[in-house]
C-alpha cells in the first residue's frame, strides 16, 4: 500500500481484509512484524488520538516513530507558493516537508482545512500540494475533506457492535459547537457508513446540508452497496428505528468563508445537543458515535456519554488497532 488517503480508494473486499487483519493483530499480537521501520508524523493541527495511537501503534508492531508540529521548537513553516520569506517563518515545507519524509520509511501528515476557499478545500487542495512533496508511502491523519482513519475505525466499531451493514439504519448528526467544525469527519464517516451498506440518515438543522460532492459521493456508494442516503430536519423522522446516531458538528456551506456569519447561524440551533429523548423511537440499544474530542452538555449530555449507549472509547481504540493493520501493509514485508 503506497497511499491510505480515502477508503474510496480501495475495494469493499480489500477493506474487509484490512479489518480481518486488525482483528487479528488485536488477537494474536505481532511485536516484531515492523521491526527497523520508522514512521514519520508531522501534525500541522492538533490531535490526542490521532497523535498518539499511531505512536502506539507503531511500538506494538515492533517499530517506532517521530513527531514534528510547530508547537516543537521547529523554524517557523511558510507554506504559501511563491511567497519572499522576509517575515517569521524561517523555513519553507517544500523543504521541510520531504526533508522529514526521508528521515521515515512512510510518513503520516494532518492539515485541517485551511478554510480560505470552500472549493479548494472541498478538493482537498492544501493535502494534495503536501502529499506531492512525500516520495515514501503516506497516511492522510485528517485533511480538509478527510479522515479514513477514523472511518476505518468506525466501520470496525460497528462491526464489533454487530450492527448491520445491508438494513442497518446509521444517523449522521449535526449538534452545536460554538466553532464552525471542517467537513472531513461527517464526510468520511457518512461515506464509510455508504459503502457498508447501511440505510443513512443525514440529520441537521435548516442552513447546515452537507455540500452536494459529499452527498453525491456518498450517494453513490450506497447504491453499489444497497443501501440508501436521506436528509431531513425532523428529529423523530430521522431516528425511528436507528441503530446507531454518530453526532458531529460541521460548517455552513453559505456561511463557508465568513465566520462570524456561520457562529450567528449557528447560535439558533444550540438545543441540539443529543440527550435521551432523541432515542425515544430508535432501536432500543441505540447506540452513540463520536470521533472526539466531545464537548459535554454542548454537543451531548453527560447522561449519554456516560450511558451504555456510548461506544466513543471502543471507538478511540479501534483507532490504534485498525491503524496496526494499515501500517502492517504498508510497511510489513
Ligand atoms: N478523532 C480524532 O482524530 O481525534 P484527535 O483529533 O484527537 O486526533
Amino acid at each position: 500500500m503506497e497511499r491510505f488517503n480515502d477508503l474510496a480508494d480501495f475495494s469493499i473486499d480489500e477493506l474487509r481484509a484490512l479489518l480481518k487483519l486488525a482483528g487479528k493483530l488485536e488477537r494474536e499480537p505481532e511485536p516484531r512484524a515492523l521491526q527497523g521501520k520508522v514512521l514519520a508524523l508531522l501534525f500541522l493541527s492538533p490531535s490526542l488520538r490521532t497523535l498518539t495511537s499511531f505512536q502506539a501503534a507503531m511500538v506494538r508492531l515492533g517499530g517506532s516513530s517521530f513527531v514534528v508540529s510547530p508547537e516543537m521548537s521547529i523554524h517557523g513553516l511558510e507554506s504559501r507558493s511563491g511567497i519572499v520569506m522576509d517575515g517569521v517563518a524561517a523555513e519553507h515545507i517544500r523543504e521541510a516537508v520531504p526533508v522529514i519524509a526521508s528521515y521515515g520509511h512512510a510518513m503520516g501528515i494532518r492539515a485541517f482545512a485551511n478554510r480560505l476557499s470552500l472549493d479548494q478545500d472541498l478538493a482537498d487542495r492544501q493535502f494534495g500540494e503536501l502529499a506531492a512533496l512525500v516520495d515514501v508511502p503516506l497516511i492522510n491523519m485528517e485533511s480538509a475533506i478527510n479522515h479514513p482513519c477514523q472511518s476505518l475505525a468506525d466501520w470496525k466499531t460497528l462491526d464489533d457492535l454487530g450492527i448491520p451493514g445491508n438494513g442497518g439504519r446509521f444517523v449522521l448528526s449535526w449538534v452545536y459547537h460554538p466553532k464552525p467544525l471542517p467537513f472531513a469527519v461527517p464526510a468520511a464517516v457518512l461515506h464509510m457508513a455508504s459503502m457498508r451498506g447501511m440505510n443513512v440518515v443525514v440529520l441537521r438543522p435548516p442552513g447546515f446540508e452537507l455540500p452536494e460532492s459529499i452527498m453525491n459521493k456518498a450517494r453513490e456508494a450506497a447504491q453499489r452497496a444497497g443501501g440508501s442516503i436521506s436528509e431531513t430536519p425532523d428529529r423523530r423522522e430521522a431516528m425511528q428505528g436507528a441503530h446507531v446516531i454518530y453526532a458531529k458538528s460541521w460548517s455552513s456551506v453559505s456561511q463557508y468563508e465568513n465566520r462570524p456569519g456561520d457562529e450567528a447561524l449557528r447560535r439558533g440551533f444550540m438545543k441540539w445537543c443529543i440527550d435521551e429523548p432523541w432515542f425515544e423511537n430508535a432501536q432500543a440499544d441505540c447506540k452513540f458515535m463520536h470521533c472526539l474530542p466531545v464537548r459535554r452538555g454542548v454537543e451531548v449530555d453527560d447522561g449519554i456519554l456516560d450511558s451504555p449507549r456510548s461506544v466513543v472509547i471502543k471507538e478511540a481504540r479501534n483507532r490504534m488497532v485498525t491503524q496496526m493493520a494499515v501500517l502492517h501493509q504498508m510497511l510489513g514485508r
